[in-house]
Order: C-alpha cells, then structure tokens, then sequence
C-alpha cells in the first residue's frame, strides 16, 4: 500500500517557491530566503525513487496502459540500455537520429527531463527489470480519514471530492462522505489518471497534491488533517524578517521585498474577521508612493488587497510555518531623500540588507551598525535589529536628489538646457558687447 501524508492547504501556497523564483529573478532573494539547504537533498536516490517521485508517473505507467506516454513495460526490449538513458534526460537526440517526432504515433513528443547521468542510468536499470506483480487488481483505490486537528475528533459527514486528471486536464469528479470514523474511500479507479482530492471545512478549502498508482501498488491511504477556523490571530507571531532594499531603473527608484516567515502557533486556522465575501488576515503596511506591487503569498492576484497604506492578505492562515514575500518599487523623485519601511507585528529579529551603490542608502537609526557582505558578487550593508515592536524604520538615501543618483538618465536634459541658456546669455549680454565694441572702434 502507498501512503500519502499529503498536508492539505488552500490553493495556490504550493506555489510560493516557484513564484518567487519567477517573480524576483534576482538569485540574492533566494539566497536570503532559502539560506539553509538541506543536505540530505543530494543523498542518491533508487531507480525507483526517481520513476516514482513525480518525475515519470506523472506520464506513464508500467503494465497498466497508456496514459499522456505509451506504457513502460517491456521497453527494455523495444530499446537498448543506452537509448533508455537517452529518453530519460532529453530525447531530443533520439528524435533527430530517427527523424520522427513523435516516434510513437497518437502522442505527444516527450519534454526533456533533464536527469543526471547516473539518475537516468538507475532508471534505465529499473525499467529494464521491472516484473509485474502477479496479483495486482484490476483497478486502484483511494482512502482515507478527515480528521479534526482542533477538535481531534474524526470528521463525520464531511464531503470528499476526488477530481481526475488527465495531464493537467480536469476530467471527472467523484464524490464520498465520510463516515462515522472520518474514513471514506473511492474505488475502481483508472490507473491512467493522476488524483486530487479537495474539500471545504467551515469556509475553508484544503486540496491535496496529486497524486497517481505507482507501479505494483493499487491502494493509496490518505490522510487529510482539518481545522475549525477563528477569527483573532492571537496565535500568530512573525518569526522573523528581512528587508532587501535595492536600487532599481537607473537609480530612479528603489525596490523594497520584505521576506516574512509568520507562523500560527494554534490549532486552528486563522480566517481574519469577515464580513460577507470580505476576508482579511495578515495586514501589511506599504508606502503610499509603492508602485509594482507584488505578494507572494499565493500565484493568485485577488488573494491580496490593497487598501491606501495597506494590503491585506484574504487568505486562511493554516497552523504551522508560512513565507510570504512582498515587494514594491519606491520613485526616489517621490520619497525625497528618506522613507519608512513598516511592519505590522512584533518582530525578534530583522535583517535589513542595502545593496551599497552610489545612492548611499542607510538605515536611519541610532546606534545601528552595519557589516558588509557580498551577495553574489554584490555588496550589501547589512544591519541586525532585535526585539522591535510594531512601527517602522527609515531609510535615508543621502544622494538622492535630482543631480545625484538620477544624473546619467538626465544628463542629455541637463545639457541641452546649458546650451539654450549660452545661447540666451550671448543673445542677451555677448552680442551688445561685441556690436559696443565695434562702434566704439
Ligand atoms: C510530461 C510527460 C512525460 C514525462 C514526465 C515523462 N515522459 Fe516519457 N514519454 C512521454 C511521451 C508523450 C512519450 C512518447 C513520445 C514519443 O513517442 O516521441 C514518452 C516516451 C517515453 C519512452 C519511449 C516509450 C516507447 O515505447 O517508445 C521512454 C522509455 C520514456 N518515455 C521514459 C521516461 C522516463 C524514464 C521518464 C522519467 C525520467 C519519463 N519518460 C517522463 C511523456 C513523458
């Protein structure tokens, strides 16, 4: 049997790493936010593990018929070792030896999935001697149990929506309630199709990853954990935050992305006051002047609003850790040389990292020292704050004024306005002279 321990979230907070990655393309951002890989991570995976952990079952199966590519049995003998390893890292080359793409009629061609040499090696390996289980069933099964973490009771009654998917096309939905032990389940399920399971508890929507049959397996256990929501966020801290200021446009503005690691100390989820269709949760302040605004806390725009000097977040706020990044961009001609960064929660530490430029931004504070480091190749001021209660700081931009940072984007302005000011003078005092002087001659 195969276990999913799935931790159900709202929609979109999967996302938060890859948005993050797209939005601020700046690598010094992930630096920052991602500061402890783990090691663990580099460990040597089985062919096995890598056919099964996402990578190839979201397309194929083995032994059980075609799904968005052809069935995996017996490949070994329809390819040699070295041309397996060759479809597991990137078939490209396959498709131009054999002038034919796609080389299997009625699919698409497949992506390149890039693999190591020694992953694509295992894999190769494990497709060339994989068996089918002699007593596998005909079709897969889905179970579970809802359980109530704040009340840690088993759900009874709760509905249970299990979507399938064919690639990322929504296909069917199957529906289950469960029962007096929380438990329900979905039989006769396609192997071809990958899973999902969604529901809503108070208000709440949680949906699982997807998930699909590994090979050899025909059941997967689910376990889908709910939380009665509440209204205060005395349960809510922000552990910790980093402010990365960064000149940005030439030196005409600066873009400010504040990391915050919050994190929900209850059990239950923190759903905000609400009124209607209107939901707040975690407030932010930003500056009036703040333009290009992003938050990450979701790939949706609409779970964020933004209010004059404030942006709300609209969605529930689960027990456990949460990181959201926001950023804006701060015109220098409308700042005048100084601006507030705010934060709206207690804070046991803050980072603040300013990228060194010919800006000169500091932080306004007395008594903050800062170190410099290299991120990436580029110098940052860093200062460290401790124990800070709700408010804001300032940052001073000591050569921010018309002629400072901004004077290479201008130049051309400034130099054509000297000209016509020559010429005005000549026109006015140069040209009296010259002619006095003649007629004086
Ligand atoms: C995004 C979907 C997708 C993923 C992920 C994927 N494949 Fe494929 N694969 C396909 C498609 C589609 C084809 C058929 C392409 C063609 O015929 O040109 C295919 C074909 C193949 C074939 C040739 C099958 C035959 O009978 O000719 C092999 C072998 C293969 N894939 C191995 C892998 C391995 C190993 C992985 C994981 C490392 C993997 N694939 C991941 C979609 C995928």
């Amino acid at each position: 049997m195969q276990h999913y321990r799935y931790r159900i979230m709202p929609p979109g907070t999967a996302g938060v790493q890859f948005y993050l990655q797209v939005v601020f393309g700046f690598s010094v951002f992930i630096f920052l936010f991602f500061q402890h890989p783990s090691v663990s991570a580099q460990a040597l995976s089985s062919g096995e593990e890598i056919f099964t952990q996402g990578k190839c079952v979201r397309c194929h199966t083995i032994g059980r018929g075609r799904f968005v590519g052809p069935d995996l049995l017996g490949v070994g003998e329809r390819y040699s070792r070295d041309d397996l390893i060759r479809w597991a890292r990137n078939p490209e080359s396959l498709y131009a030896e054999r002038k034919k793409k796609p080389i299997n009629e009625g699919y698409p061609p497949m992506p390149p999935m890039n693999l190591s040499k020694a992953d694509a090696e295992r894999v190769a390996d494990y497709l060339v001697e994989y068996t089918l289980p002699s007593d596998l069933s005909e079709s897969g099964m889905i179970t579970g149990q809802v359980r109530n973490i704040t009340t840690q009771k088993p759900q009874e009654g709760q509905d249970v929506v299990l979507i399938s998917y064919m690639g990322d096309r929504k296909e069917e939905r199957h529906f289950a309630k469960s029962d007096s032990l929380g438990a329900f389940s979905f039989s006769s399920l396609r192997w071809d199709r990958s899973y999902e399971i969604m529901l809503f508890h108070q208000g709440v929507q949680y949906v699982s990853g997807k998930m699909v049959f590994l090979p050899g397996k025909d059941e997967i256990e689910v376990d889908l954990p709910v939380y009665d929501t509440a209204s205060s966020d005395e349960n809510v801290s922000l552990r910790s935050l980093n402010l990365i200021v960064y000149p940005d446009n030439g030196g005409a503005s600066v873009n400010v992305t504040s990391l915050y690691v919050f994190e929900n100390s209850g059990d239950t989820v923190f759903t905000g006051e609400q009124s209607g269709e209107d939901t707040k949760t975690l407030a932010f302040s930003i500056p009036e002047e703040a333009e290009d605004v992003t938050f990450s806390d979701s790939v949706t725009p609409d779970a964020a609003e933004r209010r004059g000097e404030k942006l709300y977040s609209k969605l529930p706020f689960l027990p456990g850790m949460k990181r959201i990044a926001l950023g804006y961009s701060l015109p220098l001609s409308q700042v005048r040389g100084k601006f507030q960064i705010g934060f709206d929660y207690e804070v046991a530490d803050l980072g603040v990292f300013v990228r060194k430029t010919e800006l000169g931004i500091r932080l306004e504070r007395p008594g903050a020292v800062a170190e410099e480091i290299m991120i990436h190749d580029e110098a940052f001021l860093k200062y460290e704050l401790s124990d800070l209660n709700p408010g804001s700081i300032t940052v001073a931009v000591s050569n921010a004024s018309f002629l400072g940072g901004s004077l290479s984007r201008y130049l051309p302005v400034i130099l054509f306005f000297v000209f016509v000011a020559a010429g005005v003078v000549y026109f006015l005092y140069g040209r009296n002279r010259f002619s006095s002087m003649d007629s004086g001659k």
